[in-house]
């Protein structure tokens, strides 16, 4: 992120709000539309099933490396309540963009690294480090961690601090419920996540040009991690997550910047004092601890009253104006309350 040339978004570019819609089944059907479109036509988008049981707009592709525990959790999942916030009516980021246009520095820094240059990533078998200020400490399977959660799916609007978003259907489970499940002591007050280091299957870790201090890590206030929009995702559209989206396990925070959201974690560290955290590490006149979407103060190169809704296309760039929390104000600002958000972003 700190690479990039900055945005140039002119505020004549808003797009009304008319391009959303509000309808599910709409947006189901024009979601199929584009990807049918975007897969060249090819029958590869199966239809939702009904019954609300799975993700509504399933791509069918299926991804090749998926484990055992996602054929047999996957049976269920719960699909999205048709009301804000767990669901938006906004049109969806069609697949083949979610999964080609990422940020995944581990694998590279260009937007297409990652997809491209992930194939010898394995997400199974995975486990999970559980440290500090926890009754339940250890070194646990991903499968036993997962057991007790029903997966549920979330449609989220992700909005990345370069000042492009995405509309997501996420497969997850609340962190609350993993937090709950290891039993934090009174004396933790944040969470800190790691990415796993694996020099082998990721180039961007071998390379010399890494800007990144490896590994990647993340954090967050524990009423923050807490607060019911805050997700642990294993899928997208219903399917398990591929590696470049962060597989096996990742975290989203959908009302702050896409940076929090940090993939592949193999580390949940419960703590008493606030966590470094990557970008703030690297660069902290720019990227905050706190990182909520705050149209009101920009980063040096991008301004974040706007963004670009991808995909673009020729005859649309497709900008909007951007919200604070990026939406999810209702659920999270009372958290804040009290803070100077220009001080604390
Ligand atoms: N997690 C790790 N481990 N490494 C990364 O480079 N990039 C972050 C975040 N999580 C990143 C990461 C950034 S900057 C963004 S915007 C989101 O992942 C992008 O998620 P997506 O590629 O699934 O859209």
């Amino acid at each position: 992120m700190l690479i990039k040339k900055p945005s140039d978004i002119k505020p004549s570019e808003i797009t009304p709000e008319s391009v959303f819609r509000n309808r599910r089944q709409f947006m189901n059907d024009s979601g199929k539309l584009i990807l049918g479109a975007a897969a060249g036509g090819l029958p590869a988008i199966a239809s939702a099933q009904s019954g609300g049981l799975k993700a509504p707009t399933p791509i069918g592709k299926g991804v090749s490396n998926a484990p055992a525990w996602w054929q047999e959790k996957s049976s269920s999942i719960k699909a999205a309540p048709d009301s804000e916030p767990y669901y938006t009516g906004e049109s969806l980021t069609p697949y083949d963009d979610v999964t080609s246009y990422n940020n995944f520095y581990e694998f590279g820094m260009d937007k297409r690294d990652p997809s491209t240059q992930s194939g010898d990533f394995k997400s199974d078998p995975w486990s999970v480090e559980i440290s500090g200020e926890v009754a339940k400490p250890g070194v646990y399977n991903l499968e036993d961690i997962l057991k007790p959660h029903d997966l549920e799916e979330r449609i989220y609007r992700l909005r990345c601090v370069e000042a492009w978003s995405m509309v997501i259907p996420w497969t997850g489970f609340p962190l609350a419920e993993l937090i709950k499940q290891f039993e934090p002591t009174s004396k933790a007050k944040y969470v800190e996540f790691e990415t796993i280091i694996d020099a082998d299957s990721m180039p961007g870790i071998r390379s010399r040009f890494a800007i990144v201090r490896w590994p990647y890590r993340e954090g967050l206030r524990m009423d923050e991690a807490m607060n019911p929009l805050t997700l642990m995702a294993v899928g997208v559209y219903g399917d398990y997550l591929p590696s470049q989206n962060g597989a096996p396990m990742r975290l989203i925070v959908p009302w702050k910047y896409g940076f929090k959201s940090i993939k592949s974690i193999v580390k949940i560290n419960f703590r008493e004092t606030e966590p470094n955290t990557t970008w703030n590490d690297l660069q902290s006149q720019e990227y905050g601890f706190f990182a909520n979407v705050n149209p009101a103060v920009h980063h040096p190169r991008w301004r974040q009253d706007m963004e670009r809704r991808l995909p673009q296309t020729l005859f649309s760039r497709q900008v909007i104006e951007t919200r604070p929390f990026n939406g999810y104000g209702d659920q999270v600002a009372s958290m804040y309350s009290g803070m100077d958000l220009a001080r604390y972003y």
